[in-house]
C-alpha cells in the first residue's frame, strides 16, 4: 500500500492512524503505518511530554505525528472558569437530571475529572504545541480548521509536515491557501467531528480542488478493500481513526465500553453536538438521545458544551453506567467485531488491499 506520499514519508504502508492512546500510535508506526497521536485530552504539558518521548522509545526510528486541536474560531483571553460561568443553569440542571435518572455516582472523593476537553482552547493547544516542537514529531495535524500561520511556519522550520481535516472542498481549499501539506478528506460516516458529505463523494473533490496537495481519504474505512476505494478516488493515503478502539493496545478502561463497540452495528452511531457543541458522530446512547431530544434544551455552542458534559462524562465512564456509556466512533464500528493487535488489525488490512487489487485486475481483464 505505497503511494507517492508514503514514500515521501519514508513509511512501508499509506495508511494513517489517528488514537488518542500512545501504545496504539507506537504499534501502528511499527506495523509499517503512521502513527498519530491525539493530543486534545492532555491538559498538562509535562503528561504529554512524557508520552511522546515514550512514543519515541517506542517506534524504532520511524515516523509518527501529533494531532492537536485548534478551533478555527479562537478562545482567546478568557480564563476556563470565566467560560464556565457562561453555561446557564437550566443545562447544568438537565445534565444532572439524567445522570440522576440513571443513579450514576459522583466521582470518588479526590478523583478529578479526566475528562476536560479543554484542549480546543487556544491557550491549552499552544502549550501542547511548545512540548510537540520539542519532540521529533514528522506531522503535526488539525482538528478543526487550519492551523494559525506562525504555527504552519514553525512546524516547517522544523521540517514538519501540517495536516488538516477537512468535511468539505471549500474547507479543503482553506487548508491549501494556509501553507498546509496534506489534507484528510473527512467524510460524513467518520468517528468524531464531521461534515455531511461522504467519504465517497468528498474525497474525489476535495482531490480535484487541492491538486496536487496530497490528500487522504477518511471515514468509513476499516478494510484493506475500503482503502484500495479510496486510493482509487485519488487519494494518496487513508486516514482511520474508530478502528483502532478495539484493539489490544488501547487504553479504553472499560470493558463494558469495548464490548459495546464489538457488539454495534453500522447504524447504532449518530451525529450529534452532545459531545462538544459541534457535530460529532459517536455511538448512540441514552445520554446522545437526551440532549439530542426535542423536548430537551438543546446542546451549547463549543466549548461550552465540552466543559458542561466533562464531569458528567467522567462519572459515566469511571462508573462504565451502561445505558450513558459512549465514546467517539463512526459507521465502521459495525466491523469492528474482535479484539486484535495492532499488527493483526495490518495483516487484514494488506490482505484484504490485495484481494481488492486482483479483483479489480480480472474486472479490467489483466490477470
Ligand atoms: C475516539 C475518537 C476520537 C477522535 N478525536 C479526534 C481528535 O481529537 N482530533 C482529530 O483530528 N480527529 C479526531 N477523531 C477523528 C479521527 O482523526 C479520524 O478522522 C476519523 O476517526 C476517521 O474516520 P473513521 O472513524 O471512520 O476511521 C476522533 C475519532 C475517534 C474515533
Amino acid at each position: 500500500m505505497q503511494t507517492e506520499l508514503s514514500t515521501t514519508l519514508g513509511v512501508e504502508h499509506a495508511v494513517f492512524g489517528f488514537t488518542p492512546f500512545p501504545a496504539v500510535a507506537a504499534a501502528i508506526t511499527r506495523a509499517g503505518g503512521f502513527g498519530v497521536l491525539g493530543a486534545v485530552r492532555y491538559t498538562a504539558p509535562d503528561e504529554l511530554a512524557r508520552d511522546l518521548d515514550w512514543m519515541e522509545a517506542h517506534t524504532e526510528g520511524l515516523p509518527y505525528g501529533l494531532d492537536v486541536v485548534m478551533p478555527a474560531r479562537k478562545v482567546e483571553g478568557v480564563t476556563e472558569a470565566e467560560v464556565e460561568a457562561m453555561i446557564p443553569e437550566g443545562h447544568r440542571r438537565y445534565a444532572a437530571r439524567i445522570l440522576a435518572e440513571h443513579d450514576v455516582p459522583p466521582l470518588p472523593e479526590g478523583e478529578v475529572s479526566g475528562w476536560r476537553i479543554t484542549g480546543w482552547m487556544e491557550e491549552i493547544a499552544r502549550g501542547q504545541l511548545d512540548v510537540a516542537f520539542d519532540h521529533p514529531i514528522k506531522l503535526l495535524a488539525n482538528a478543526l480548521g487550519s492551523p494559525p500561520p506562525d504555527v504552519v511556519a514553525r512546524a516547517h522550520d522544523r521540517g514538519i509536515r501540517v495536516a488538516a481535516l477537512a468535511g468539505s472542498p471549500r474547507h479543503a481549499r482553506h487548508h491549501r491557501d494556509a501553507g498546509i501539506d496534506i489534507v484528510v478528506a473527512q467524510g460524513y460516516e467518520a468517528g468524531g467531528h464531521t461534515g455531511e458529505i461522504a467519504t465517497m463523494v468528498l474525497t474525489p473533490e476535495v482531490v480535484a480542488a487541492v491538486d496536487p496537495l496530497p490528500v487522504l481519504a477518511a471515514g468509513g474505512i476499516g478494510t484493506g478493500e475500503q482503502i484500495a476505494a479510496g486510493l482509487a478516488l485519488g487519494a494518496q493515503g487513508v486516514w482511520l481513526g474508530s478502528l483502532w478502539l478495539t484493539t489490544e493496545e488501547a487504553e479504553l478502561h472499560s470493558r463494558r465500553l469495548t464490548a459495546k463497540l464489538l457488539a454495534a452495528g453500522p447504524g447504532d452511531t449518530v451525529r450529534s453536538r452532545a459531545l462538544t457543541g459541534k457535530p460529532a458522530r459517536q455511538l448512540r446512547t441514552a445520554w446522545t438521545d437526551a440532549w439530542d431530544a426535542a423536548d430537551g434544551p438543546g446542546t451549547l455552542p463549543m466549548p461550552l458544551q465540552g466543559l458542561l458534559v466533562a464531569e458528567a462524562n467522567s462519572r459515566i465512564q469511571r462508573h462504565e453506567v451502561e445505558p450513558l456509556l459512549g465514546t467517539p466512533v463512526g459507521q465502521i464500528v459495525g466491523r469492528m467485531n474482535s479484539e486484535r493487535s495492532v499488527q493483526a488489525v495490518f495483516d487484514d488490512l494488506t490482505r484484504g488491499f490485495e484481494k481488492a487489487v486482483d479483483r479489480i485486475n480480472r474486472i479490467a481483464g489483466r490477470a
